[in-house]
C-alpha cells in the first residue's frame, strides 16, 4: 500500500550512547528484532555508528523484495560474500544475475528435481546405516555431512572425499560468523583488523575454494559436468555456481532437517501421525519412494512446513535502497540499509497464535498457505530461492528415510540452543535410535494419520 504523504521510518526506543541497539541486538537477536513489529512495520535501528531500518512485516518484506526489488538491490549481508568468492547467483544482481539465473534453472526442473529422489535416498541410507541403537547421534552434524554430500552427489555427480567434507564443515561456522560481523560493520578497514574472527573467516573462504575446486576438477574438469552447463559459463563463474550451490544448499538444508529431529522427539503424537502417514504410502521399506508419491504425504508437508516456520533459517538478510523510495506508509531515503530476519518474522505473535509452539495443525485450513506473501521461508521476488522444488524434495525424502528406518528417542541431560548469526543454527541436538522394525498399527494410529490437505 502507498500513501500520499509517507511518513519518516520510526526510531525503536533502548538505544545506548555509542553502541545503539547492538547489545539488545547481539543479547537475543530474533527476541530483538521481532519485538521492534510494535514500533512499526519499518523501525529505524541503531548499530554503533550504523542505522538501519528493520522490516517486520511480513508483507512490507514481500514488496521490498518483489514489488521493489529493481531499487533495492542486496545489501551488506550477501555484499561479504561476494567480496569473498566472486559473483554467483546468491551474490550478484542486475542483468548478471539474470544470466546465471537463467544457467541455474536447468538443474531444477521438475524433471531433474525428481530424478534427484534415487540419490538423494541412496546417501541417506548410506549415512544413517552407520548409526547404532543406543549410541547417541549428534543429529547437527550428521544433517550437516548429509546435506554436503547430497549437494554433491545429486547436483554435481561427485563424491566429496571424507576429509574435503570434514574441513567444509568445520569451516562453516567461521564463516557465517565473520558474514554477521562483517555485514553488521561493513567498514573496508574493519575486515582488514587482525582479529581472529577476521582470520577464521579467511580460512573459512579458503577451505570453501579448495573444497569446491577439488569437486569440481572431480568431474573431469569440465564444466559440461555441471548443472549450469547449460548457460555455457566459464571456469570462474563455474566456481562462483559451485560456491553458491554448495553454500546455500547445505546449512538450510542440514538446520531444517535438524530441528524436524528436535521438534519430533518432543511430539510424539505428530510422529506417531507421521510414521503412520509414510508406512500407509510408501511401504514399510519406504520402496515407495517415487517422486510421484512425495505429492501424497500431506502430513509430512504440514510439518515441514511448520518447522520452516518455525526455524526459518535466514536470521539476517539486507536491501539497500539504491534510490529514495515508498515502503508501505514510510519514506526510505537513498542509501538506506535495509534488514528482516525470516526468522523472526514467521514467529509474531500478532499472526501466529502461541509462536513458539510446535503445531503442524496450524496449517490444516491451508488459508494461510494460499498467502505466499505471509509465509517467506524461501524469499520472494527475483531471488526467490531457486532451489526451493529441490529442498523440499529433499527434507521429505531424508525425513521419510531416516523414519521408516530408525525410531528416535531423545537423550537425557541434553538441551538443543539456537545459535543465530546469518542463520539459524541447532546445537547440542542429540538423539538415539532403534531400529524401527515394528508396523504402527491400526489401533494404535491417532485419528487423522493420514490428514487433510495442508
Ligand atoms: C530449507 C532449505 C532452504 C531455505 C530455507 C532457503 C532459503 C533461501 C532464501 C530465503 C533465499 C533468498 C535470499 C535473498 O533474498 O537474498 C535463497 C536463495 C537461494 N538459494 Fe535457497 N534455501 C534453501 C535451500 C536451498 C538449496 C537446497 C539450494 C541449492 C542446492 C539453494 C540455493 C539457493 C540459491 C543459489 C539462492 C540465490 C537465488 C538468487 O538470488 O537468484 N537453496 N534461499
Amino acid at each position: 500500500m502507498t500513501t500520499a504523504n509517507p511518513r519518516p521510518i520510526p526510531a525503536a526506543p533502548g538505544r545506548v550512547p555509542a553502541l545503539g541497539h547492538l547489545p539488545a541486538l547481539l543479547r537475543d537477536p530474533l527476541g530483538f528484532l521481532g519485538s521492534l513489529a510494535r514500533v512499526g512495520e519499518v523501525a529505524r535501528v541503531s548499530l554503533g555508528p550504523r542505522e538501519v531500518a528493520v522490516v517486520t512485516s511480513p508483507a512490507l518484506v514481500h514488496t521490498l523484495l518483489a514489488a521493489l526489488s529493481r531499487d533495492c538491490p542486496r545489501g551488506s549481508v550477501q555484499g561479504t560474500l561476494r567480496e569473498a568468492f566472486g559473483d554467483g547467483l546468491l551474490m550478484s544482481e542486475g542483468a548478471l544475475h539474470r544470466e546465471r539465473r537463467r544457467a541455474l534453472r536447468p538443474a531444477f526442473t521438475a524433471e531433474r528435481v525428481g530424478s534427484g529422489v534415487r540419490t538423494v535416498q541412496e546417501v541417506t541410507r548410506e549415512r544413517i546405516g552407520r548409526w547404532r541403537p543406543g549410541v547417541p547421534v549428534d543429529v547437527a552434524a550428521e544433517m550437516t555431512g548429509l546435506a554436503l554430500e547430497i549437494v554433491a552427489r545429486a547436483l554435481f555427480g561427485v563424491r566429496l572425499p571424507e576429509d574435503d567434507a570434514a574441513a567444509f564443515q568445520r569451516a562453516l561456522p567461521d564463516l557465517v560468523k565473520g558474514q554477521i560481523a562483517r555485514s553488521l560493520c561493513p567498514h573496508p578497514l574493519f575486515a582488514r583488523l587482525p582479529l581472529p574472527l577476521n582470520r577464521r573467516f579467511d580460512a573459512a573462504v579458503a577451505v570453501l575454494d579448495r573444497v569446491v575446486d577439488r569437486a569440481v576438477s572431480g568431474t573431469g574438469g569440465s564444466p559440461a559436468a555441471l548443472p549450469c552447463a547449460a548457460g555455457g559459463l566459464d571456469a570462474p563463474a563455474v566456481r562462483a555456481e559451485a560456491i553458491s550451490l554448495f553454500g546455500a544448499g547445505t546449512e538450510t538444508v542440514a538446520s531444517t532437517l535438524t530441528w524436524l529431529f528436535h521438534e519430533l522427539l518432543g511430539a510424539p503424537e505428530v510422529h506417531g501421525r507421521l510414521l503412520a502417514e509414510l508406512e500407509g504410502e510408501l511401504g514399510d521399506a519406504g520402496t515407495g519412494l517415487t517422486p510421484e508419491a512425495l505429492a501424497k504425504l500431506p502430513y509430512l508437508r504440514r510439518v515441514l512446513r511448520e518447522v520452516l516456520r518455525l526455524h526459518a533459517p535466514n536470521a539476517f538478510l539486507t536491501r539497500t535502497a539504491a534510490v529514495g523510495v515508498q515502503l508501505g506508509p514510510y519514506a526510505v531515503p537513498a542509501g538506506t540499509e535495509l534488514l528482516y530476519s525470516l526468522s523472526a518474522l514467521h514467529r509474531d505473535p500478532a499472526r501466529y497464535a502461541d509462536p513458539l509452539r510446535f503445531d503442524p495443525d496450524r496449517w490444516a485450513d491451508g488459508e494461510r498457505v494460499a498467502d505466499p506473501r505471509l509465509f517467506l521461508p524461501f524469499g520472494a521476488g527475483r531471488h526467490k530461492c531457486v532451489g526451493e522444488s529441490f529442498a523440499w524434495m529433499e527434507l521429505t525424502v531424508v525425513a521419510a528415510t531416516v523414519l521408516l528406518t530408525w525410531r528416535p528417542e531423545p537423550v537425557a541431560g541434553t538441551r538443543a540452543r539456537e545459535v543465530v548469526w546469518t542463520t539459524v543454527q541447532a546445537r547440542d541436538v542429540f538423539m538415539t535410535v532403534s531400529p524401527r522394525t515394528v508396523r504402527t498399527s491400526a489401533a494404535e494410529r491417532p485419528a487423522g494419520a493420514a490428514g487433510g490437505a495442508p
